[in-house]
């Protein structure tokens, strides 16, 4: 049995491309007592890593530097147990490094429900997963969204976002999209999206202005830049903005921007927060139900992009960083 990991190669100027991963030989531990050894199945990728790549520790984690190994969420698969809490063979979720063949505290893992274990694996790192579950809290918790709000989602076809419209189109909202192609726009009008547009065919007010001619309620922001300028000018008065991300921020360093226009906040008494989904483990058995359910009645879909091969996550990432790709960005480590 070997097992291999993805380690940071160099630290990149500006987006993380392939080339500043590296593949590398790793040890197959032995499992200590309360351990089990795990293999690998699924591998979730986040773009929130590329924040930390070469930067500030975050409370997702240290900085990330070269020789060190990423870690993302996964679905592994028990090979050998010495922990009561997990017998061999049976499936987990777990913040997972890179790495093909790991051995972990059996604390480490959550046993995916008998009753979601029919599903398929994907569906527990997109809609039941993290991405779901960041979606879910931002939405539901910090946005409160109503079934009367028109809603407007930046990178919508993402991980996140293709969960955050999905929940928001099922609560009863009027959602409106953004997305970086043409390929994102026919997914997010195939779920249910009443508008959309291309981030990238003109000047983001405009492009708004035309998709949310009344204006909007609740923006849930993925990217910061041009597209929260955008939303802080269309928000009716007391409008509500969550920043869940700012992914055309990352990798920007000092040079990092935030809104010009934030006096819109006192003029249009606007409220603007941040959250962090790790705080908000109270709320996970609300979310799976829900998510579960719309699952299941055919409301919500898995919207995954899936790459064969554990040496191509480093590729997987870059692909997630530059576009390529919608919903959650999945490495098949099977195949
Ligand atoms: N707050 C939390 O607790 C929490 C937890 C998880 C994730 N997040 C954040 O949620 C966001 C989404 O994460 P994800 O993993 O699902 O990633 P994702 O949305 O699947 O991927 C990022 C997307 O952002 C868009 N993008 C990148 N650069 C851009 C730019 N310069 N201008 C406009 N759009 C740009 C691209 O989509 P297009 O091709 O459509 O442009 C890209 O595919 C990230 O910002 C992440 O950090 C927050």
């Amino acid at each position: 049995m070997d097992s291999c990991e993805v380690q940071l190669a160099d630290i990149p100027e500006g987006t993380a491309e392939a080339r500043h991963f590296r593949l590398a030989p790793a040890d197959v531990p032995s499992p200590g007592p309360g351990q089990v050894l795990v293999r690998l199945r699924r591998l979730g990728l986040n773009a929130g890593l590329a924040n930390r790549i070469g930067g500030p520790d975050t409370p997702y984690g240290p900085g990330i530097r070269p020789g060190d190994v990423p870690a993302s969420d996964a679905v592994v698969e028990v090979l050998d147990s010495r922990s009561d809490a997990f017998a061999t063979g049976e499936l987990a979720l777990r913040k997972s490094p890179w790495r093909s063949i790991d051995a972990a505290d059996a604390g480490e893992l959550r046993r995916i429900p008998a009753e979601l274990a029919d599903l398929p694996l994907e569906a527990h790192l997109s809609v039941l997963g993290h991405v779901g579950f960041t979606a879910y809290t931002g939405m539901v918790r910090f946005g409160a969204v109503r079934a009367e709000d028109t809603v407007f989602v930046s990178a919508a076809a993402g991980g996140v976002g293709s969960c955050a419209v999905q929940f928001a189109k099922a609560l009863g909202a009027t959602v409106i999209g953004s997305a970086g192609s043409v390929e994102k726009l026919g997914l997010l009008r195939s779920l249910g999206v009443d508008a959309v547009f291309n981030h990238h065919d003109g000047a983001a007010l405009a492009l708004l202005r035309a998709a949310a001619p009344e204006g909007i309620d609740l923006f849930y922001d993925n990217v910061g830049g041009a597209q929260l300028e955008a939303a802080l000018e269309a928000l009716r008065f007391g409008g509500r903005v969550v920043i869940c991300g700012a992914a055309s921020q990352y990798g920007k360093g000092s040079g990092r921007r935030g809104p010009a226009n934030y006096t819109r906040l006192i003029y249009q008494q606007l409220t603007m927060r941040g959250f962090d989904v790790t705080s908000n483990e109270d709320l996970r058995p609300e979310f799976e139900s829900a998510a579960a359910r719309w699952l299941r009645a055919g409301t919500v879909r898995s919207v995954h992009t899936v790459l064969d091969g554990f040496d191509r996550t480093p590729e997987a990432f870059a692909a997630l960083l530059s576009g390529g790709g919608s919903g959650r960005m999945i490495v098949n480590c099977d195949a």
